[in-house]
């Protein structure tokens, strides 16, 4: 799909659909009549809005045809966004998604959108949000089924602004962010693939590979150790929860080193890769397990920003840790009661196989100490407690980094992926204390989502951040651009502060 911006009028351009999007707001319609001219299309429109018919609500799309003495295109769209005093890049989004969407089931190759007005929002911001929208709303993962018909993909999206404003932007840092978005965009949606994929076909090397792959593709190392150097690293959370699988276990390095100094700190990305959580021993209920194939996209998230980041080129030393390991019940498998020893000295009593992500994250999170890191991130499908109290609608964010929250805070307004911060007071502490060994990996009851923060936040000493996306890396609802299954969260989100912290 290519993407381009066009100062001209909206009659000249040739195309399947030319969208106008507006809120819910006489004037703002008013202004789309305005730039339509006098034809049968403002004719049309002038009828439905008689008719109360058009009123720009946030689910409206009507269509209008054009005589083709008039205009190029071959139908006008009409796209509701709502509220106007709501207006924001979000709404552009979801429209834009919309409009694409549209146009895709009436097969158009390709669709001009006229550049909405967003108030405090620059040409290039827009710009950026329509990529955003058209290209996470077009995507489907539709790999398995049977083809029917070929599918007609939309090959051309033209933003369009006939009086030449760009609302601030110039031309030059329009087309910049068009490219940027195209970038970040494409990385969360290979997201989205890794997620999706069934986990017959992913497991802990299959995640290593994808890691390698991207590496190559960008000319940065990519390190992945297998059962040999899981050992010798004493990295005994991913042989303790893989310990009852088939396949063997990964732990995976990306280094990209983009900044001026190729040894200044690096901010390190860490990832749960549990390719399939069936809770291992401590097995969880049938209804809706299928869901713990996407148990890996705190895993998938940090690859897909490695590309984002290395695609960018960002002058930054950025490091990507995957811990992967499937979670499996076997004769070989952990049990409920084992104690591990980790690298750092600490032991852990199991006291529950299915609390397994915290367990194969400690690896990563000792691993992570010898970079003498800037700031440690993690990203982890990690607790339905945290579902339970956030629900699908924000990631759940802890942590003893406090100016990086902040900007992760910033970072998810702007991306609309965003963050809420629980507590992580000492008090909690109690609730993971152990009988036979220094804590155990479970805290009862109360409070889920913060225990296993504290669980993690024992095998850091350096500024560190927890991102527990469990609600928001696995839809079960379709949205405007998030479909059902993996959402790619957390890419677009890490990408915004990493781009902020290279123009720091
Ligand atoms: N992967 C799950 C958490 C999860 C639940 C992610 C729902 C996405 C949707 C995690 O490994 C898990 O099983 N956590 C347990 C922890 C408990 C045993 C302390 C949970 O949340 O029930
Ligand atoms: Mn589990
Ligand atoms: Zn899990």
């Amino acid at each position: 799909m290519n993407f381009s911006v066009q100062k001209t009028n909206w009659k000249k351009v040739r195309t399947g659909a030319v969208a106008f999007f507006h809120a819910e707001d006489k004037r703002d319609i008013r202004n789309s009549l305005k730039t339509l001219g006098r034809n049968s299309v403002s004719t049309a429109v002038e009828t439905l809005l008689e008719a109360g018919d058009m009123a720009g609500k946030k689910d409206e799309l009507l269509i209008v045809y054009p005589r083709k003495s008039e205009a190029a295109a071959k139908r006008v769209f009409f796209v509701g966004m709502g509220k106007k005093e709501k207006l924001s890049l979000e709404t552009v989004r979801r429209a834009s998604a919309r409009a694409a969407k549209k146009a895709q089931t009436m097969k158009a190759k390709s669709l001009a959108i006229q550049m909405p007005q967003v108030p405090g929002a620059s040409g290039a911001e827009i710009a950026a949000a329509v990529v955003e929208g058209t290209m996470l709303g077009l995507y489907k993962f539709d790999k398995f089924f049977k083809k029917e018909e070929p599918k007609v993909p939309i090959d051309n999206v033209i933003i369009i602004e006939d009086n030449g404003s760009l609302h601030g932007s110039s031309t030059a840092e329009v087309k910049a962010a068009i490219q940027e978005a195209e970038l970040v965009t494409a990385a969360t949606l290979f997201a989205r693939d890794m997620e999706n994929e069934p986990s017959n076909n992913k497991y802990p090397e299959i995640l290593g590979n994808w890691a390698k792959d991207v590496g190559k593709e960008y000319g940065f190392k990519v390190t992945v150790f297998g059962p040999k150097e899981l050992q010798a690293n004493k990295m005994v959370g991913i042989l303790g929860v893989n310990q009852g699988s088939a396949k063997e276990g990964r732990f995976i390095i990306m280094e990209y080193r983009g900044g001026p100094k190729k040894d200044a700190a690096p901010i390190i990305l860490v990832g749960k890769g549990i390719t399939f959580d069936t809770g291992g021993i401590s097995i969880k209920p049938a209804p809706g397990m299928g869901e713990m194939k996407g148990d890996m996209s705190g895993a998938a998230t940090v690859i897909a920003t490695m590309k984002a980041v290395a695609s960018l080129k960002l002058p930054l030393n950025v490091i990507g840790l995957v811990s992967s390991a499937e979670n499996m019940p076997s004769g070989t498998a952990m049990r409920p009661g084992d104690v591990l020893t980790y690298a750092n000295g600490l032991s852990v009593e199991v006291d529950n196989t299915d609390a397994e992500g915290r367990l194969v994250l400690a690896d990563a999170l000792i691993w992570a100490d010898q970079y003498k890191p800037k700031s440690v991130i993690d990203l982890a499908t990690l607790t339905g407690a945290c579902v339970i109290a956030l629900g699908h609608v924000t990631t759940g964010m802890m942590g003893t980094d406090t100016s990086m929250m902040e900007r992760l805070k910033v970072a998810g307004e702007v991306t609309y992926e965003r963050v809420c911060e629980l507590p992580i007071y000492d008090e909690y502490d109690e609730l993971i204390k152990s009988d036979v060994a220094d804590i155990k990996n479970v805290g009862g009851r109360w409070a889920g989502a913060i225990t296993a923060a504290m669980f993690l936040k024992r095998f850091t000493n350096y500024p560190w951040v927890h991102l527990d996306i469990a609600g928001t890396a696995i839809s079960d609802t379709a949205g405007d651009y998030i479909p059902k299954g993996g959402t790619g969260v957390g890419v677009r989100l890490l990408t915004q502060m990493l781009k902020e912290e290279a123009n720091a």
